[in-house]
C-alpha cells in the first residue's frame, strides 16, 4: 500500500483506493514476470478493453451539443403540449450526424445529415429524430434494414460499394426524391451550423380542447444554408476528418452561438383523407403553397458536451418519446421507428440508458418496469406491482386516447393506397425543374455521372439512367452524356426508352 501521508492519492482504483502506479505495474523484480494480483493493472486492461459501447447503426459519426429552446409564438390552438406554450424556454440536446458513415469516417462524404433533438419538458422528455431533408428514401419500415446495409460495406471485401448502393435506390423508385436532394447541395453541407432540419415524417398536434391537427416540422438555419463543392468535400475528407465536429464544438467555445428558427406547417385533420398526396408519406412533401409555414419560435445551441462519450455517444434519441399534445401518424415508417430506436439503445447503451444523466427526463420518473443491468435509479420497496392495496399510484385512462386515429379493415401486407397525385417521380422531378438552378443542375448532373463512373456497371447503370430519365427526361439524358463522354464510349443514347410506368405500387 503506498504512503499517502495524509494527502489524498493522486489517482485510486475504481473503489477508491490508492491505485499504486499508473506507470509501472507490479512484477517479481524489475525483468520478472507481471503478477495477477496487481489490481490497478487488471481494472485498467479489462476496463479498456470494455471501452466503447458499439456505436449506432445507422448514424454513428457525430457530434453534438446542448441548448435553448424558446415558444416565442402562440401555437397553442393547435398543440397543448408544454414546451410550445409562448414564452416556455426548454433545456435541450442536439446531435448532427451522418448517415452511412462508421465513427472515424470524415464528417464531409455526400450522405444526408442527421438532425437529432432531445427536449427536456416539464412534462418529460420530448425527441424530435429527424434529417436535413424533409423527405426520405422509403415508405415502409420493412425495407429500412435493407437500406442501410446497401449504403455501407460488401460482405467479402468490406469496402463501400457504388454499384451497390445505385443498385437499391433504383430497385426502390420511392427513393427518388431523397435521392435528388443528396445528390444535390443538401448532401454536402458546409457545417451542421450551415443547415437545415426536419422532421421529415407527419406527426400530431392536439390542443387543450382536444382538437387534432397534422404537423410537420422545420427548422432553417440563421446562419443561412451553405455548402461544399465535390472537390472541397473530398480534399476535407482526406485532410480533416473531424470537419464538421469541429466546427460546432469550435463556434460555441468562441460563443458563437448557431441558431435555428422553428416553423411548422399544419393540415387541419380532415384534410389528410383527401389531400392530393397521402400526408403520411415519407417520400413526399406539402408544397408550402397548400400550407405555409406559421412560426413557433428558436432553438439556439450554446454549451459544449463536458465529455463526449458520457453526453453524447451514450445520447438515446428516439422516436418513442412523445408528450401529452404531440403524438405520431399512420405514417408506417414512423410507427417502425417508434420500436426500433429503444429497442436500439437497450442493447447498444444498457436496459438502464434512460437513467444516464444525458437521457434522464427532468421530472420525476414513477415507472413499474424495474430492476436490470446496472439500476441505480429505484423506487425503495413502494410496491412493484399494479393495482395495489398501498397507495402507490397507477395510471388507469380508458376509453378513446387524444392522440388516435381511426382506423379499420382487414389485415393485409400491401403498398399505402394512392392519393390524386401520388407517384415516385413527380416531386422529385418537380425539385429538379423548379427549385434547382440552371448551376445546381449542372452540378447534380456532375454529381451523379461521377457516382456512376464509381463502379456502376451492367443493369444497374442502365436501371440508373431510366431513373433519372423518369426524374426529368433531360436530367437524364445529360447524366447519360456526360457518363459516357467521361467514359469516352460511344454507346451514349444506347437506351433512351422513357420509364412509361412512373407509379410504383409498392
Ligand atoms: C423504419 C425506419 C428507420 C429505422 C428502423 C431506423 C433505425 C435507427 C436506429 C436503430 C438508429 C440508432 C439508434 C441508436 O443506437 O441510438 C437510428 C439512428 C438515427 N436515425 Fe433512424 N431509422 C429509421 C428511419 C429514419 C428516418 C426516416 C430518419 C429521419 C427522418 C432517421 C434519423 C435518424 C437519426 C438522426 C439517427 C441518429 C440518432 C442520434 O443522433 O443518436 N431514421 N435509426
Amino acid at each position: 500500500m503506498s504512503e499517502t501521508n495524509g494527502y489524498q492519492p493522486a489517482s485510486t482504483t475504481q473503489f477508491g483506493a490508492p491505485a499504486g502506479s499508473d506507470r509501472n505495474s507490479l512484477s517479481v523484480g524489475s525483468n520478472g514476470p507481471l503478477l495477477l494480483h496487481d489490481v490497478h493493472l487488471v481494472e485498467t486492461l479489462a476496463s479498456f478493453n470494455r471501452e466503447r459501447v458499439p456505436e449506432r447503426n445507422p448514424h454513428a459519426k457525430g457530434a453534438g451539443a446542448f441548448g435553448t429552446f424558446e415558444t416565442t409564438e402562440d401555437v397553442s390552438r393547435f398543440t397543448k403540449a408544454a414546451l410550445f406554450q409562448q414564452g416556455a424556454k426548454t433545456d435541450m440536446l442536439a446531435r448532427f450526424s451522418t448517415v452511412a458513415g462508421e465513427q472515424g469516417s470524415p464528417d464531409t462524404w455526400r450522405d444526408v445529415r442527421g438532425f437529432s433533438l432531445k427536449f427536456y419538458t416539464t412534462e418529460g422528455n420530448y425527441d424530435l429524430v429527424g434529417n436535413n431533408t424533409p423527405v426520405f428514401f422509403l415508405r415502409d419500415p420493412m425495407k429500412f434494414p435493407h437500406f442501410i446495409r446497401s449504403q455501407k460495406r460488401l460482405p467479402a471485401s468490406g469496402v463501400r460499394d457504388n454499384n451497390m448502393q445505385w443498385d437499391f435506390w433504383t430497385q426502390n423508385p420511392e427513393s427518388a426524391h431523397q435521392v435528388t436532394y443528396v445528390m444535390g447541395q443538401r448532401g454536402l453541407p458546409k457545417s451542421w451550423r450551415h443547415m437545415n432540419g426536419y422532421g421529415s415524417h407527419t406527426y400530431m398536434w392536439v390542443n387543450a380542447a382536444g382538437e387534432k391537427f397534422w404537423v410537420k416540422y422545420h427548422f432553417h438555419t440563421e446562419q443561412g444554408m451553405e455548402f461544399l463543392s465535390n472537390e472541397e468535400a473530398e480534399r476535407l475528407a482526406g485532410s480533416d476528418a473531424e470537419y464538421h465536429r469541429r466546427d460546432l464544438f469550435d463556434s460555441i467555445k468562441a460563443g458563437d452561438f448557431p441558431s435555428w428558427t422553428l416553423s411548422v406547417q399544419v393540415m387541419p385533420y380532415e384534410d389528410a383523407k383527401t389531400y392530393r398526396f397521402n400526408p403520411f408519406d415519407l417520400t413526399k412533401v406539402w408544397p408550402h403553397a397548400d400550407y405555409p409555414l406559421i412560426k413557433v419560435g428558436t432553438m439556439t445551441l450554446n454549451r459544449n458536451p463536458e465529455n463526449f462519450f458520457a453526453e453524447i455517444e451514450q445520447a438515446a434519441f428516439a422516436p418513442s418519446n412523445t408528450v401529452p399534445g404531440i403524438g405520431v401518424s399512420p405514417d408506417k415508417m414512423l410507427l417502425g421507428r417508434v420500436f426500433a430506436y429503444a429497442d436500439a439503445q437497450r442493447a447498444r447503451i444498457g436496459t438502464n440508458y434512460q437513467q444516464l444523466p444525458v437521457n434522464k427526463p427532468i421530472v420525476p420518473v414513477k415507472s413499474y418496469t424495474f430492476d436490470g443491468n446496472m439500476t441505480f435509479e429505484h423506487s425503495g420497496d413502494a410496491p412493484v406491482y399494479a393495482p395495489n392495496s398501498y397507495d402507490r399510484p397507477w395510471s388507469d385512462e380508458t376509453g378513446r386516447v387524444d392522440d388516435g386515429w381511426e382506423a379499420d379493415g382487414e389485415m393485409v401486407r400491401s403498398a399505402y393506397a394512392l392519393h390524386a397525385e401520388d407517384d415516385d417521380f413527380g416531386q422529385p422531378g418537380t425539385l429538379v425543374r423548379e427549385v434547382f438552378d440552371d448551376a445546381q443542375r449542372d452540378q447534380l448532373v456532375e454529381t451523379v455521372s461521377g457516382s456512376l463512373l464509381g463502379g456502376v456497371e451492367g443493369v444497374v447503370l442502365q436501371n440508373a439512367f431510366r431513373y433519372w430519365k423518369a426524374v426529368d427526361q433531360s436530367i437524364g439524358e445529360r447524366i447519360e452524356l456526360a457518363y459516357y463522354a467521361a467514359k469516352g464510349d460511344p454507346q451514349v443514347g444506347m437506351d433512351n426508352e422513357l420509364v412509361e410506368e412512373t407509379v410504383s405500387t409498392r
